[in-house]
């Protein structure tokens, strides 16, 4: 990484990051997800979430709350310490973490995968692996839940970064229903109030 040029080294960036979106509530396509499991099974306890690139808590703090078990993976050390001095984090006893590449761990049966906006951020050469390994890790009847990134998002000629056509996001989605699709493209700001066209599709799909 220490080649690249400033502005596209995103392990600099990522303490920035945490401070710039601290408090923030949990993602939509998380809150879907957990609607959806809740439909299914109102009554139903102990259930098991990885939490991928989970930064400083905001999904995995909401998880906790509702009292699944969470796995929670970062490469960055920052994000755990900041969730773990958050106010608002409870049931701590339900969280497990993990410090390392998400592309180089692994994790065991889950029902619910969360990957908030950190998998474009998996280098191009692993995240056939990566994406095989999140689809063989949930449960029949389990879900994703998370973004991709578009082939036209500003940040597409990253090097380093996986960005994707909605026909190759479909296509990685066939061994699932897909239950939300949404398609966000627009100029906007970066968290840290950089000028960027976003191009994201927001996820939530069942294993089939
Ligand atoms: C944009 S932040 C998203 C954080 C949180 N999920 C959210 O929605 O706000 C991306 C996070 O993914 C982590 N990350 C990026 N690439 C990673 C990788 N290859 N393995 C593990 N974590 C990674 C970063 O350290 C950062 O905390």
């Amino acid at each position: 990484m220490s080649e690249l040029p400033k502005s596209q080294n995103f392990d600099e960036k990522w303490p920035r990051y945490y401070q710039a979106v601290a408090g923030r509530v949990p993602r939509n396509t998380l809150l879907a997800a957990l609607e959806r499991f809740d439909n299914e099974e109102p009554d139903r306890k102990g259930r098991f979430a990885v939490d991928l690139g989970c930064g400083e808590g905001r999904d995995t703090v909401e998880l906790l709350r509702r009292g699944w078990r969470v796995l929670a993976i970062d490469g960055n050390a920052e994000a755990f310490e900041r969730m773990l001095a958050r106010p608002d984090l409870q049931n701590v006893e339900l969280l497990e973490t993990k410090l390392g590449k998400f592309q180089d761990t692994t994790w065991p049966e889950t029902d619910l995968i969360n990957g908030s906006f950190c998998l474009p951020f998996c280098p191009p050469e692993y995240f056939s692996q990566l994406w095989d390994k999140i689809v063989q890790s949930i449960r029949v009847g389990g879900r994703f839940s998370g973004q991709l990134f578009g082939d036209r998002d500003d940040w597409a000629k990253i090097p380093t970064h996986s960005h994707f056509t909605q026909a190759q996001v479909e296509k990685f989605l066939e061994p699932f229903e897909i239950e939300v699709f949404n398609i966000e493209e627009e100029d906007g700001k970066t968290a840290l109030q950089e000028p960027k066209h976003w191009h994201i599709f927001h996820i939530v799909a069942r294993k089939k």
